[in-house]
């Protein structure tokens, strides 16, 4: 892997110091626009430091984040680098001392994912991957469940945001059941990733999340061998956040799942 990715590694391991350091301390709990959505201190501290400590690594990078103000997408993104930061993905855990929550840094060149970091500091589990060159925990290499969906278990997301989504999302849960070994909920999109990339989990699926959400573990997932799109089975265009279905090789391969595209037709949007 490019010395880049290293460095990169190493600055999600000093951001995830810092998110260890929080535990005890005045968390700054602040509520964001709609329902269940949070921003503590630590995740503005956080996105402040990597920005600042990746800008020192490879100085003409261009930034996307989701805190402060820096969560779109613009033209002048989809050439040469640029950084797609989620300081804390799994807030809400955090917030309640919970197991994961991740700090997540995505690396797109002209406009698509190229590697991906998401180090998990409560485990000091370190998933990371350059586009071409295989998905890592911790320095080995990882790939992707080959078995189908009666061997696997699948994740699933809160859709904490929507009623109508988790509506939607509990009838697809539902037809996924039958077939699989059961669900389990996490409460962080990019450790979910990162679950399937090493062969933990078979697949997951949310409604609609944020392109820092997936930016890294999208990476991490395709070089573990496993498959990312849209509801309807579409590449993702990784311009904005989208809804996600991500699958393991063996499952991705199964031509009888339930239509995830005829689900998300059912969702009002709201
Ligand atoms: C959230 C987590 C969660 C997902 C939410 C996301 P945040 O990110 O990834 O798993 O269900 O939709 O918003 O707010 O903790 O960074
Ligand atoms: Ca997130
Ligand atoms: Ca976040």
């Amino acid at each position: 892997m490019d010395r880049l990715v290293h460095e990169i590694e190493q600055a999600a391991r000093e951001a995830g110091a810092i998110i260890r350091s929080a535990h005890g301390t005045e968390l700054g709990i602040e509520n964001k626009e709609g329902r269940a959505n949070f921003v503590t201190k630590y995740d503005t501290m956080v996105q402040e430091f990597l920005t600042e400590r990746l800008r020192n690594i490879l100085p003409e990078a261009r930034f996307l984040g989701e805190e402060n103000g820096m969560d779109l997408f613009t033209s002048e993104d989809a050439e040469g680098y640029l950084f797609v930061i989620d300081p804390i993905d799994g807030t809400t855990n955090f917030i309640h001392n919970l197991h994961p929550h991740v700090t997540s840094i995505g690396l797109f060149k002209d406009g698509q994912p190229w590697a991906g970091v998401v180090y998990a500091p409560v485990t000091d589990q370190l998933f990371s991957a350059q586009r071409g060159e295989g998905a890592y925990e911790n320095g080995v290499r990882i790939h992707s469940s080959r078995q189908g969906l009666s061997d696997n278990i699948m994740l699933t997301g809160t859709s904490g945001f929507s009623m109508s989504a988790f509506a939607v999302s509990q009838k697809l849960t539902y037809a996924f059941q039958e077939r699989c070994q059961g669900f389990r909920s996490t409460g962080s999109a990019e450790y979910n990733l990162c679950m399937i990339a090493s062969g933990r989990a078979g697949g997951y699926f949310e409604m609609k999340l944020g392109l820092w959400d997936f930016a890294a573990g999208s990476v991490i997932l395709e070089e573990a061998g496993g498959r990312i799109t849209d509801y309807h089975g579409r590449p993702l265009t990784y311009r904005e956040g989208s809804g996600i279905v991500a699958l393991c090789e063996g499952i991705a391969a199964d031509e009888n799942l339930p239509d995830t595209g005829a689900y998300w037709d059912m969702w009002d949007g709201k």
